[in-house]
């Protein structure tokens, strides 16, 4: 890897920026289901051109083109499928606008601007300074670049206000990092009433569609899709946290018709798991505008002379392969850059919560987690009801000390017992939270977020700890130090199971309360990051309730997340499917638990619930005390097999290859990164009229190479073939015979030779 420098004032002063500064990292990417087309051995660069001052940034199949115009505004001027290292850039020009009603520093598609002069379109910051004047007109003021990150500084006209822009090209996906740290050198405190991390410009188009996430508690990750149109669409979360109602998530495709791989997408999702806001505005011009970070809602953050505010990083990517190589980029981009490194396959789990609630106990525990051995499980994981007084859930978070009769001997028996049986053991946790019902609460009531004077709302009978506050981060990390030091426990399933209400920070000075919203998500990341340097074997689980804290942010410092409550196999398929679109199979937890499931009453197969669950990392949820024999026997069928594909199911390449949306089918399939099996999974609702199931045309193969079936459970139609190319496979397909309800097929064809 090659690195250089160049940090000026201005442009033009030396040779290298005369010449034009190249920095080159080379990256070369495995042949295979990712890379695609011919660019897919081209360097990664980041490159500034000093005549047409432009700044091309380069990785994968990606190029993304920003320049200084004469104005000196931040314009984008390109965004796509990667162009010839020959092909021009044409320096930036300001738009002037069609009429007096357009100015100019409306029309142009700038990158990250100030609310001040002409500006009537959404701007990234907006401030207030000590005199009452609200004017921000950001200029070009320098660059800087190392690696395949640019920075770039711009300075209001007149104050000693400036905004470090910064951006990271990640080689692999083509996918840029952005975000913005707001400074202020002058004199005098000013207070920041709005900032977002970056806009978005995509060019003028009347067939975009957008795609986004929305949801509720056990009915997360709903894909909505629908045309743009001039106007504007607000995602947002005022929860104080990520919330599952809507992702931060975004998907832009051109085309009328929605389409899984070959159209143009443009796609983006914000690393914040406080409240957030993205904007998707189309213009008079028909160009697009995405922005997002912080909401402006109850905003406010004061800067005394000195100080800065970064905002969230804002992540976009493009992929001329459809929506579904937009997953694809984003699965492998979480999986090898956000989530910590070196990152593990997911072990298969055992959960208790279904099968004992609040009703743990040592020898309880003990039971299952042999039960669960002889399965073939590799963690055990004690949830909710080990602390405190916790009976249920009206008393005990807050108190972390182990229940003395659910537990008398403390935890390490029982530990020491999931230890000798092969396995390792992980624990519940709910660490912001508090009930009034507490130890904690009796003694710290000022602790919890509040307006002095004002009720307080309970959700689940419990309060929300104000993470902000330094004593309260303190109290927090020390009860995690501890418990993590003390027992030897290898997973933590860090739960946090209500929104914010009256978000007050009384003690703190009064133009700083609502920095509640920045500093408390600082503070949980930095316990985060300090647990995990301190305990680098811990691997953590984002829960909310089920799905409503996941993000790009969060992802930095967990392992997996778990995507809903919601455990019915058959509404697993349409939650999983959403939450492919943005995430990876590899962070999603799914567990196999009892039939009839408690979600819907429906009864299935415990051969359906496994297939389902294999979809995403394999996890078991059920009663195993009610288990038969038989359920035993195909208990361990299913997770030796399991075993056998994870590493593809988790890290592969997913094609979806029948959408559950709406349909009586649906079907997944996951190639190798290194090419050497596909692994198919196909559900069946309910037949009906005596149709077939459709036929599935296998994507993602070398055409040339030699493929063999194997079905692994459910059925072929007669006849069908064993060996063929994948050209074969993926023409001709692949019948499978499944007639009945909630039925289920698994099959793998596995690559001949190199
Ligand atoms: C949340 C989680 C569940 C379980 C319970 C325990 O609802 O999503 O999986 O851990 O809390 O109280």
């Amino acid at each position: 890897m090659t690195e250089a420098r160049c940090n000026r004032k201005t442009d033009g002063r030396d040779f290298w920026c005369r010449l034009g500064v190249v920095i080159t990292v080379f990256v070369l990417y495995l042949a295979g289901p990712y890379t695609a087309g011919a660019q897919s051995n081209a360097a990664a660069s980041i490159r500034y051109d000093n005549t047409a001052r432009t700044f091309r940034l380069e990785a994968a199949d990606v190029s993304y083109v920003l320049g200084v115009n004469r104005e000196g505004q931040l314009q984008s001027l390109y965004w796509g499928k990667r162009l010839q290292p020959s092909d021009p850039i044409s320096p930036a020009r300001p738009d002037n606008g069609s009429s007096s009603f357009d100015l100019p520093v409306n029309a142009t598609p700038q990158e990250f601007v100030g609310w001040g002069g002409g500006l009537v379109v959404l701007p990234d910051v907006k401030i207030t300074f000590p005199d009452g004047n609200r004017d921000l007109v950001l200029k070009y003021v320098s660059y800087s670049i190392q690696g395949l990150s640019l920075t770039i500084t711009m300075k209001d006209i007149s104050r000693d206000l400036t905004v470090a822009l910064q951006y990271q090209i990640d080689g692999q996906t083509g996918i840029v990092a952005r975000s913005a740290r707001i400074e202020n050198h002058t004199a005098a405190p000013l207070t920041v009433e709005q900032t977002f991390a970056a806009t978005w410009n995509l060019p003028a188009n009347r067939d975009y569609q957008l795609r986004y996430l929305t949801g509720r508690w056990a009915g997360e990750w709903n894909l909505q899709q629908e045309p743009l149109h001039p106007g504007k669409v607000v995602l947002e979360s005022r929860r104080g946290s990520t919330g599952d109602e809507v992702n931060p998530w975004f998907a832009i495709e051109r085309g009328e018709e929605p389409d899984q791989d070959t159209s143009d997408v443009w796609f983006g999702a914000l690393g914040w798991s406080g409240s957030w806001q993205i904007n998707i505005e189309q213009d008079w011009q028909n160009r697009v505008r995405v922005t997002g970070g912080y909401t402006p809602f109850d905003f406010a953050y004061r800067l005394a002379p000195g100080e800065s505010l970064e905002t969230p990083k804002f992540y976009g990517g493009f992929s001329a392969s459809g929506v579904g190589g937009a997953s694809r980029l984003l699965h492998r981009f979480e999986l090898d850059t956000v989530i910590p490194q070196p990152h593990r396959l997911r072990p298969v789990l055992y959960n208790s919560w279904e099968a004992t609630g609040f009703d743990v106990s040592e020898a309880g525990q003990e039971a299952l987690a042999e039960k669960a051995a002889s399965l073939g499980v590799e963690r055990f994981v004690t949830d909710d009801g080990w602390f405190g007084e916790r009976k249920d859930d009206h008393a005990g978070l807050g108190d972390w000390y182990v229940n003395p009769q659910k537990f008398p001997r403390g935890l390490k028996p029982l530990i020491d017992r999931v230890h000798a049986l092969g396995m390792d053991f992980g624990l519940w946790v709910e660490p912001e939270m508090v009930n009034p019902d507490s130890d904690l609460y009796r003694k710290h009531p000022d602790w919890v977020l509040n307006f002095s004077g004002r009720p307080r709302t309970e959700g689940r009978h419990q309060l929300v700890l104000n993470l902000a506050r330094p004593d309260v981060r303190a109290y927090v990390y020390g009860f995690l130090d501890k418990l993590l030091s003390e027992n030897d426990i290898a997973f933590l399933k860090w739960d946090y199971n209500r929104n914010w209400s009256e978000p007050g920070w009384p003690a703190a000075p009064l133009d700083e309360q609502k920095e509640v919203y920045v500093k408390y998500v600082q503070n949980l990341y930095s316990i985060l990051a300090e647990l995990r340097q301190n305990h680098p074997h811990v691997e953590i689980e984002s829960c909310s309730g089920g799905g409503a804290r996941v993000d790009l942010g969060i992802l930095r410092y967990m392992d997996e997340v778990w995507p809903s409550d919601n455990t019915d196999p058959f509404d697993r398929l349409t939650i999983q499917n959403g939450f492919t679109y943005a995430y990876s199979p590899g962070l999603m937890m799914a567990w196999v638990t009892d039939s009839p499931n408690w979600m819907n009453n429906r009864s299935t197969s415990l051969e359906y619930r496994f297939l389902s669950s294999m979809q995403g990392s394999l996890g078991i949820g059920a009663n195993l005390n009610k288990w038969t024999a038989e359920d035993f026997a195909i208990g361990k069928k299913m997770v030796a097999q399991y075993k056998a594909v994870r590493e593809t199911v988790q890290e592969g390449a997913l094609y979806r290859l029948i959408s559950p949306a709406g349909s009586e089918y649906a079907a997944t399939e996951s190639v190798a990164r290194d090419g050497h099996e596909a692994v198919v999974f196909a559900y069946l609702h309910s037949s009906q009229e005596g149709k077939p199931f459709p036929m599935l045309y296998l994507k993602g193969l070398d055409p040339k190479a030699i493929y063999s079936l194997h079905v692994e459970d459910g059925k072929v139609a007669d006849g069908t073939v064993e060996r063929a190319s994948g050209d074969y496979w993926m023409q001709q397909g692949v019948e499978v015979s499944l007639r009945g309800d909630f039925l289920a097929a698994f099959f793998v064809l596995e690559r001949e030779g190199k």
